[in-house]
């Protein structure tokens, strides 16, 4: 089966021109510009309230911008070849079994199919153990594991995580970082937040640092981690609190 199958057209580049978002007269995010091309892990960094979350939320779209424009590569205003993983997950009252199996019904997948993505799913992340417990009663850990693993069962072509780790014990957070590496493998492309420096170093080929809401650096990983080119970076980078 192919992993693309229900949702063959590409969809990326995800691409947006000038895009600005607010609430009210406070301006959120401010004259972004940039373009997510296919199959790359972009890391979006920045101090506590730099307008991170409102990002991912703005290009899985969540919200809308109220200037500027988002554009997907496919001509749908929003794709459904995307997913969104947050800190904590969002779960169902069911079992772990049925918190995979609803979105894909929702989604209009038959019962024949759901059932065997089901079960695969439940193999390959080694939750087939838990398959009939409900979701809640999971460990931390394993609940995220159980969000990226429904993720993953929706076949996304990119996927948003928001500090999918910062909830996690190390162990924990190093399973979620390998299920995030094995998922780019595949060709997913990542788009996620951290405050985990070691996290960024490992996962991102790309960074984009937001500050204030303005994308005020955008490049390569290795540049970015040698050396940023603003003030406001280089202090996030040495740990100082940049606000
Ligand atoms: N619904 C909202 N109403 C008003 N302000 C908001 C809302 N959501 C976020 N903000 C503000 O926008 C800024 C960016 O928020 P956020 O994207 O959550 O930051 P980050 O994820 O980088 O910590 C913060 O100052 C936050 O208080
Ligand atoms: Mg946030």
């Amino acid at each position: 089966m192919s992993r693309m199958a229900p949702h063959t057209q590409p969809i990326l580049p995800l691409s947006l021109e000038r895009v600005s978002y607010s609430i009210g007269p406070a301006t959120l995010l401010q004259d972004i510009s940039l373009t997510i091309p296919a199959g790359r892990r972009l890391l979006v960094m920045g101090a506590n309230g730099a307008g991170k979350s409102l990002f991912l939320r703005l290009c899985h779209g969540l919200i809308d911008p109220v200037s500027g424009r988002r554009t997907w590569a496919s001509a749908e205003p929003r794709p459904k070849a995307q997913a969104m993983v947050f800190q904590r997950p969002v779960l169902l009252r069911r079992s772990v079994a049925e918190n995979l199996a609803y979105p894909l019904a929702l989604d209009g997948m038959e019962r024949a199919a759901r059932a065997d993505l089901v079960a695969q799913t439940l193999d390959r992340f080694g939750l087939r153990p838990m398959a009939n417990r409900p979701a809640r009663l999971l460990s931390g850990g394993e609940q995220q594991r159980l969000a990226l693993a429904r993720a993953w069962a929706m076949r996304p072509q990119i996927l948003f995580l928001d500090e999918p780790t910062s909830a996690l014990d190390p162990s924990a957070t190093r399973m979620i970082e390998g299920m995030v590496a094995q998922f780019a493998d595949e060709g997913i492309t990542i788009v996620m937040t951290t405050h985990n420096l070691g996290q960024a170093r490992r996962l991102a080929q790309d960074v984009a640092f937001l500050h204030r809401g303005r994308m005020i650096e955008h490049q390569a990983a290795d540049t970015f981690f040698a050396g940023p080119e603003t003030p406001e970076a280089r202090a996030f980078l040495a740990g100082d609190l940049v606000w």
